[in-house]
């Protein structure tokens, strides 16, 4: 009788069951199991919070009241702050890895053929989020999210041609009654599924895109004889997704609660990071609110400055940015993947999440003060400059001749006492700018510290191998080792970190008893619930690592290494 272990039956019988190795589903080799691989599996992953937690909060959510349904929600419904402010950090989660998905995908170039439709329904995807989060924000109906869709709605209406959209698109909002926005907010995410269905079978079909290693150029697909010896899709994948999505949920619904637990932020980003309301528009209280926009269209605010001409700001902010997002895999028709063989679309990319970044922390110090031409041509143009230079001199290395080649800086450069002088000081540099720019951000202060950083982090990165290099490494007595050697010690070492990892997926299935255990004690409303929602949160993230720690001991092969 065979000896098969009783997770392996269990497993067996659902791969079996639900016909999975049927499935159009992925295969994927071992060198792809790195979050970087997995960005869409995160957004995936904030993008469901949001619709369970959204469903959630809509069986209590009034829309024709909307400011006091939130405050109801908050105060009185149980647990009701809990997915309220994890529903709000969920759609900014989603948002934040959406376009950390996107560049990631630009620049390694996954837009090309075969992937250009998987690419398109994935731009429209972002737009449709941005745009939910946008109408989910103004559901909470205080004076922020009415100043927000006020200014929304000033566009729109600016346009004379466009302003029949008012009423459909908003309805009687300022007399607090949301219920066109829901109807439209719920609308838009229903969109975001449909189109994730086909996003999502487009990716299975033709898999993440292979390490340019082993495909350097488009169409980067394996074939089906190399796609048969992955590991296919149960059920590796399942656990390594699972940890992911734990992890995520984790974050999500710990950190707001935190927030609102700790009651708020610094000054300078509670208008619009922090997850409690502000006051209703008609309360005096109002009045005091600086009023700004959403965080995450803060640079559309912002791009509102340069013109009084509406279609020109539109051009600008929306309309150009997307259509070049939406046609690039056409644009671009090179088969080269490497970012430095395509350098204009690379440096396209630098420049967009420059100007992202940029005009959306300017949109964030002045909001709504106007920006002559010539203000706008110095914010803009030396970055472009710097990345023009950076694109035309950074020199191409072929993949594989790049460990031989005598590499930029070399390492001894960064060993030696003088260079750990300096890089104490830059240390103590950059935490000096860092403070100057938490304590007063202005654009010179963002421009002292952000070089800074940039150096900090690359001196850093630099310094790192050399550090750990002079670190005790065990055993410096043995000979020269083979590959072979090499394997043994692997083997040896990797079984020993594995042994670790399951003690310590038993301490966390420990603590994480206490934890639920203690959630009981907690009270289901008011303030208190907050800690039963960083409780929540903190269960999630020690059931996604224990998941992780166990993908580890049981899949992790010893010459398993990141590409
Ligand atoms: C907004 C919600 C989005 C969700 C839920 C989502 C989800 C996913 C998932 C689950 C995958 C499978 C592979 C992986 O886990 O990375 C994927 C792949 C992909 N997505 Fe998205 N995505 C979204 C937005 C976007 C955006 C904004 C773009 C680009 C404009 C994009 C472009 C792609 C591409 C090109 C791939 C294939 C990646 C590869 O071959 O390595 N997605 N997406």
């Amino acid at each position: 009788m065979s000896k098969e272990s009783l997770s392996s039956r269990v497993s067996n019988w659902f791969k079996d069951r639900l016909g999975l190795d049927d499935l159009p589903l992925f295969k994927t080799p071992d060198y792809m199991f790195h979050v970087n691989e997995w960005l869409g599996a995160l957004v995936a992953g904030a993008f469901f919070y949001t619709v369970i937690s959204g469903l959630i909060l809509l069986l209590y959510y009034n829309p024709e009241a909307g400011y006091d349904a939130t405050e109801t929600i908050i105060n009185t419904v149980p647990y009701g702050s809990v997915f309220l402010y994890s529903h709000l950090y969920g759609s900014y989660a989603m948002i934040i890895l959406a376009y950390i998905h996107m560049f990631r995908n630009y620049f390694t170039g996954a837009y090309k053929k075969p992937r250009e439709l998987l690419w398109i329904f994935g731009v429209l995807m972002l737009v449709l989020t941005l745009g939910a989060s946008f109408l989910g924000y103004s559901l909470i109906g205080d004076v922020l999210a009415t100043s927000a869709v006020d200014v929304g709605a000033g566009i729109i209406s600016s346009v004379p041609q466009l302003s029949f959209l008012l009423p459909i698109l908003f309805g009687n909002y300022d007399s607090g009654d949301f219920t066109r926005v829901l109807a439209w907010h719920i609308i838009l995410v229903a969109l975001i599924g449909f189109l994730f269905v086909f996003h999502l079978l487009m990716a299975e079909r033709y898999g993440m895109i292979p390490s340019r290693k082993v495909k350097p150029k488009a169409p980067a697909v394996y074939t089906k004889e190399e796609d048969q010896k992955f590991n296919p899709w149960w059920p590796r994948n399942f656990v390594y997704m699972m940890s992911l999505i734990f992890l995520t949920w984790g974050f999500i619904i710990a950190i707001p609660n935190a927030l609102a637990y700790l009651n708020g932020l610094p000054q300078e980003l509670d208008p619009f990071l922090n997850p409690k309301p502000a006051p209703p528009p008609s309360s005096p209280l109002a009045a005091q609110v600086t009023t700004y926009p959403p965080w995450f269209f803060l640079f559309v605010y912002k791009i509102a400055d340069f013109t009084s001409d509406v279609v020109l700001f539109l051009l600008i902010g929306v309309i150009i940015p997307l259509v070049y997002l939406l046609l690039v895999p056409f644009i671009d028709r090179t088969d080269e993947l490497h970012p430095l063989k395509r350098r204009v679309f690379t440096g396209i990319g630098i420049l967009m999440i420059t100007y992202l970044v940029q005009t959306s922390i300017w949109g964030d110090i002045q909001p709504g003060i106007q920006v002559s031409v010539a203000e706008q041509v110095l914010a803009y143009l030396p970055p472009a400059i710097i990345v023009a230079i950076g694109m035309a001199f950074l020199p191409y290395r072929e993949k594989g001749s790049t460990r031989t080649k005598v590499p930029m800086f070399k390492k001894a450069q960064f060993s030696s006492p003088i260079a750990v002088l300096l890089f104490m000081i830059l240390a103590m540099l950059m935490a000096g700018a860092a403070t100057l720019f938490l304590a007063s951000p202005s654009p010179l202060s963002a421009a002292i510290f952000l070089p800074i950083l940039s150096l900090f982090v690359f001196y850093a990165k630099a310094l790192t191998p050399v550090a750990i290099k002079a670190m005790p490494q065990g055993d410096s007595s043995a000979p020269d080792s083979t590959s072979e050697t090499i394997n043994s010690t692997d083997v040896i070492k990797l079984e020993r970190k594995k042994r670790i990892a399951t003690y310590m997926i038993g301490v966390l299935l420990i603590m994480s008893a206490i934890i639920a255990a203690d959630m009981w004690t907690i009270p289901s409303t008011g303030f208190e619930s907050t800690m039963w929602g960083i409780d929540l949160g903190l269960l999630f993230i020690m059931l996604g690592e224990a998941i992780s720690l166990y993908h580890y001991v049981v899949y992790k092969k010893p010459n398993e290494s990141y590409e």
